[in-house]
């Protein structure tokens, strides 16, 4: 056999998508999110509960020497934004061991937008759309109506990828407020620069630090208390986040958000995000598409990152039909 083709295999061997697994389509999330949390008519298919907020977001002096996007040229960009539960179930208890969501459209000259939409894990629950997607179906409910733990188990040890967002949410309390998470943005994106692009990843950090529930108020958390505790942090003083971000070295992985990269990148805060208002619903008939970006910014190779957008809009397209 010759080398080339050795190498080939080998790659083919280490891929997370597996001979045996089809390319995913958008269309099999929204199926599988419909079938693990039931149908909700006009809902979000997922993060279907969250809470609108409106804020704006301000480049730091540093982002603006550095980055040519207009999102960070340090004038105040307004947004209309949502936090929200994992999941397509709209009535999902508050205190669930799951990613808490930051979604955000900034507004930009000319009628410009940028999206983000990011979770608060440092790390995304697979690796592939095709690993996503088969632990959404070993996460379905058997004939007997429940779901078959045995078999999750077994999906989880045969995706290793699975496992590192799975642990982080074993070993972290959910949030005491949604203002109290760092929000990931996960995938790699490309920020232009003067010199050439440089390969990031970014967090929002919260200013209020993070905090997490304790064991008795996780016993006792009563099923909604997020988008009032949210509500009342803000009626006292704007929430904010700082946008932290870190810079790639040549080799850093740019496709696998299930993967963090290693710590000790450098980074640098590019501005700040601040909450002002709760409540209302001008963020319900948003699509926070994280493929919607500004001038100067682009998404990085990403499998993940791709296949939000088809997913996203034939939610968007559900949703606003009312099914
Ligand atoms: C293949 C992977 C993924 C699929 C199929 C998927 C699918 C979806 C769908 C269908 C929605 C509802 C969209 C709508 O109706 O507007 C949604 C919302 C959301 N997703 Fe994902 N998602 C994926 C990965 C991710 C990742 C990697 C992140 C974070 C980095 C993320 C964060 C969010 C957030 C924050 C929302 C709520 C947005 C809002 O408030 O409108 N998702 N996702």
């Amino acid at each position: 056999m010759r080398i080339s083709t050795l190498f080939v295999l080998a790659a083919i061997a280490s891929s997370p998508l597996r001979a045996e697994e089809p390319p995913a389509q958008a269309k099999d999330f929204i199926d599988a999110f419909q079938g693990l949390f039931g149908e909700h008519k006009g809902a979000r298919k997922g993060h279907a509960k969250g809470v609108c907020a409106v804020g704006s977001f301000t480049g730091s002096a540093e982002a603006a020497r550095l980055f040519t996007s207009p999102l960070f040229s340090g004038e105040r960009r307004p947004a209309q934004i949502r936090f929200s539960m994992a999941g397509g179930n709209p009535a999902v208890p508050d205190a669930t061991r799951s990613p808490r969501g930051l979604a955000a459209q900034f507004s930009l000259p000319d009628d410009r937008v940028h999206n983000i939409a990011t979770l608060s894990t440092p790390v995304f629950g697979a690796a592939t759309p095709e690993s996503f997607l088969g632990l959404l179906r070993a996460s379905l409910p058997g004939p007997d109506g429940k779901p078959d733990s045995a078999k999750l188990a077994a999906y989880r040890t045969a995706h290793p990828d699975t496992q590192a967002q799975f642990q982080w949410l074993q070993g972290n309390p959910p949030p005491w407020s949604y203002a109290n998470a760092a929000y990931f943005g996960l995938h790699t994106f490309h920020f232009a620069t003067a010199a050439g692009e440089r390969a990031v990843r970014w967090r929002l950090q919260p200013r209020d630090g993070i905090r997490g529930l304790t064991d008795a108020e996780l016993a006792s958390a009563p099923a909604d208390f997020l988008a009032a505790r949210l509500s009342q942090q803000v009626a006292s003083a704007p929430v904010q986040f700082d946008w932290i971000v870190t810079l790639g070295q040549p080799g850093d992985n740019e496709s696998d958000p299930s993967r963090p990269w290693p710590s000790d990148r450098p980074e640098l805060n590019a501005g700040t995000l601040t909450i002002t208002a709760v409540g209302g619903d001008a963020c319900t008939g948003l699509n926070f598409d994280p493929n919607v970006l500004s001038e100067g910014i682009r998404a990085g190779d990403d499998p993940i990152l791709r296949m939000r957008s088809p997913a996203y809009a034939i939610s968007f397209g559900k949703r606003l039909s009312g099914q």
